[in-house]
């Protein structure tokens, strides 16, 4: 992809720099962190194309480890040398939690989050830098996330995400398609006259004591008058350093991170006296977070009669093949297909010091049938390469 230094793209980069309202609360908050810890050493984790580190810099930092596993940070590199910090700013290509340095780190400073902060490996990321990276007093940035969520009247974003597998699409049957699409939450903009009754806090995300992954909480709302909702909405507003703060609430300027919108599995006619209870939880597994939401509406006049009963998760809204579930069952016996045992014959064949021309030629002989030509071979080996080499 043109413009491409990895999984991201410099224009990636570009708009979450361009996010004034986060970047410039981030910066001030590392110079005032700085200020109170004057030498300090800083970790930047998922430096990117440098901003924090080269900002570190700036305001005085004495030695600032950036680490990014991204290709962006040869871009960061070059930066750090156009601008004059090269000699402070040390750059190290992989992950935080594979880091081990030579001295604790003053200050920590990160963001990577995806549209919320229970995001792939943020949480872990953070609790294993606070406990092996940093020093007993360090300071972290940012401090806090708080979690709200709002339920939401939005029948047109509703509409676009569930209506294409309504009954009888095309007088065909789409039940398996809309169970999938109820089951997923989407980005979407919302605005503040869609949110219905008021806004509740789910969850806080303390990053300077945080020891669970998973969060999990209950809300309610009770209804004083009819109203329909859709789905709900959870933003984060952030305290990135003492009173240096943002918020990503609905009708506030829209961040980088985009807003999320979760359906219910039909629209809730709420009449007054209705009680919607969400329970909502995410939990880490394999890498990233499953969401469920149990969703109850019981009325007042008879709360022990259930209105409305919800059971959805982002689990549920996968389609896995029985193939790949049969394939990862705890009585599955694992046979190595064509493609392990070309990985594992390159592997073994770096182990022998062989150039790369050189095994793209034993790869030629042992998989024939594989390869058309060198080049196809030395294509794979270099992939792996790539990847696997010191
Ligand atoms: C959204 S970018 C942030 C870039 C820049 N720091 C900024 O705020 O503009 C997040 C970066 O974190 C990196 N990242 C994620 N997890 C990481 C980890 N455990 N260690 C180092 N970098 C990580 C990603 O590759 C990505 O480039």
């Amino acid at each position: 992809m043109p413009g491409s230094i990895g999984s991201y793209t410099v224009q990636n980069y570009g708009r979450m720099i361009g996010d004034k309202i986060r970047t410039d609360s981030y910066i001030r908050g590392l110079k005032r962190a700085i200020e109170l810890r004057p030498n300090a050493v800083v970790l930047d984790i998922g430096t990117g194309t440098g901003i924090f580190a080269m900002m570190a810099a700036r305001f005085g930092a004495r030695h600032i480890y950036a680490i990014e596993p991204d290709n962006a940070i040869h871009v960061a590199k070059q930066l750090a040398v156009a601008n004059g910090y090269a000699d402070r700013i040390e750059f190290i290509q992989g992950l935080s939690t594979d880091l081990e340095l030579p001295e604790k780190a003053d200050i920590i400073i990160s963001d990577i989050r995806g549209t919320l902060p229970l995001f792939d490996h943020h949480l872990q990321t953070i609790m294993d830098a606070r406990k092996r990276l940093l020093a007993p007093d360090g300071l972290q940035l940012a401090q806090r996330d708080t979690l709200t969520a709002a339920l939401i009247n939005a029948p047109e974003v509703y509409t676009r995400t569930v209506e294409p597998w309504k009954e009888n699409m095309y007088s065909l049957d789409v039940q398996a398609a809309r169970h999938l699409t109820i089951n997923c939450w989407g980005n979407d903009k919302l605005k503040p006259e869609q949110i219905v009754m008021q806004p509740q806090q789910w969850a806080t995300l303390d990053y300077t004591s945080l020891e669970d992954v998973n969060t999990s909480g209950t809300i309610q709302w009770t209804a004083t008058e009819a109203d329909t909702v859709h789905g709900f909405t959870i933003w984060f507003d952030t305290t990135v350093f003492e009173d240096i703060r943002f918020s990503g609430a609905v009708g506030q300027t829209d961040l980088v991170y985009g807003r999320i919108f979760v359906p219910f599995a039909t629209p809730i006619d709420l009449t007054t006296g209705d009680t919607l209870t969400l329970s909502l939880r995410a939990n880490f597994v394999g890498g990233d977070y499953i969401w469920l939401w149990d969703t109850v509406v019981t009325n007042e006049s008879a709360p022990n009669t259930q209105k409305v009963n919800f059971r959805q998760s982002t689990l549920l809204g996968e389609a896995f093949s029985p193939d790949y579930l049969r394939r990862r069952a705890d009585s599955f016996v694992p046979a190595v297909n064509d493609d392990g045992k070309i990985v594992r014959f390159v592997l073994q064949a770096m182990e022998q010091n062989l150039a790369l021309g050189e095994i793209a030629n034993k790869l030629t002989q042992q998989f024939p049938e594989r390869f058309q030509n060198w080049r196809a071979a030395l294509d794979r080996a270099a992939d792996l390469s790539a990847k696997y080499s010191l």
